[in-house]
């Protein structure tokens, strides 16, 4: 069976409706069950062993998302972020089942990749280039897929970014609530990075699981067993938070959603004074998990306009 760890959160619920409309055999656990106690981890394992079932698969939800307010709270965030983690990932090696775990584009803070010379672009990420957190949340993260590699050799590290669905507070969300109460709102135009629909996310973590767990596939498309390690998976394409903005005004306003006009105008991250710095570029490549496990990853824009269609319902 897969243990859900996290599953009331924005992710976690994803998952779990997914889980339930597939029909896999998954038991979900959210604060209850304390991911900074080895025990009462443990202790919930052996009680799913006493009925009868083995927990073959872990999948992490659970987590400190509060980027700025982590600043003042270092010592839970990285309870809940590096410790949790940690936790669950030395039990998933004792039950041995394999570990899912969630981190961040965050944890590319400053870039320091080649830039092209004939366009000046940058390139995105690869699993491989160095970190370079900025701030709490994101060390966090980034010493948590550390402590998860370190305790299990069976862990999946999925990087990824500008996450957003219908089961949490997120951009899409606020902007929706700010763009019909105000006139003009101004939005940041200097960070770039894919925003990522929290269920086609889901979607991927279901066919990751499938491909590992039927290692040969028969059908076209072929595809490789995906090998334990880290993975991004973002929407395809990169933004700003700003254009990402427009694109939500747009579809918003089409669909019905909004009622009223908004003028939604661009800024610096200078004038949006937060605790803590954002990157200015922190866009992933998706390589590794568009081959091996042969997914289409859809369009940003494309996921957005599915989930306004979705609230409009
Ligand atoms: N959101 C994003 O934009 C984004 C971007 C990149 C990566 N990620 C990563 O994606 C993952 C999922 O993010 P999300 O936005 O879905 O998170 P989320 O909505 O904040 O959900 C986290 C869940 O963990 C629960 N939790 C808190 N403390 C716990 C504890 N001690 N033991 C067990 N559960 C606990 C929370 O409960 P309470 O609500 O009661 O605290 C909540 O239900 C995280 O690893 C995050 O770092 C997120």
């Amino acid at each position: 069976m897969i243990w859900l760890i996290g599953n009331k959160g924005m992710l976690g619920t994803e998952l779990s409706l997914l889980f339930a409309e597939r029909g896999l055999d998954f038991t979900g656990t959210d604060r209850e069950i304390d991911i900074t106690s080895p025990a009462a981890l443990e202790a919930f394992a052996n009680g799913k062993k006493a009925h009868g079932k083995r927990v073959c698969w872990i999948v992490n939800c659970a987590g400190y998302t509060a980027v700025d307010k982590a600043e003042d709270d270092a010592e839970t965030c990285r309870r809940l972020n590096v410790d949790g983690p940690g936790n669950i990932a030395a039990l998933a090696y004792k039950l041995g089942a394999r570990f899912i775990h969630f981190s961040t584009d965050y944890v590319f803070g400053t870039y320091n990749k080649p830039v092209s010379t004939s366009t000046g672009e940058k390139r995105p990420y690869l699993e491989a280039d160095d970190t370079s957190p900025i701030g709490v949340y994101a060390a966090s993260k980034r010493d948590g897929e550390v402590r998860v590699i370190e305790n299990t050799p069976d862990a999946y590290v999925i990087r990824t970014s500008w996450l957003y669905g219908k089961y949490g507070n997120n951009f899409v969300t606020t902007m929706l609530r700010l763009m019909q109460e105000r006139d003009t709102i101004s939005v940041v135009n200097d960070q770039r990075g894919s925003p990522t629909w929290a269920h086609d996310l889901a979607d991927a973590i279901v066919k990751m699981i499938d491909a590992v767990e039927h290692p040969i596939c028969l059908e076209p498309p072929p595809r490789n067993v995906p090998c334990f390690g880290i993975y991004h998976y973002t929407n395809d394409g990169d933004t700003t938070w700003f254009d990402f903005a427009r694109a939500i005004y747009q579809k918003a306003r089409e669909l019905g959603l909004l009622t009223k006009d908004c003028e939604v105008k661009p800024c610096s991250s200078a004038d949006y004074p937060s605790k803590v710095k954002r990157p200015d570029y922190s866009v992933l490549d998706k390589g590794r998990i568009r081959n091996e496990i042969r997914i289409l990853i859809p369009q940003w824009e494309e996921s957005l306009e599915k989930f306004l269609k979705e609230l409009k319902k």
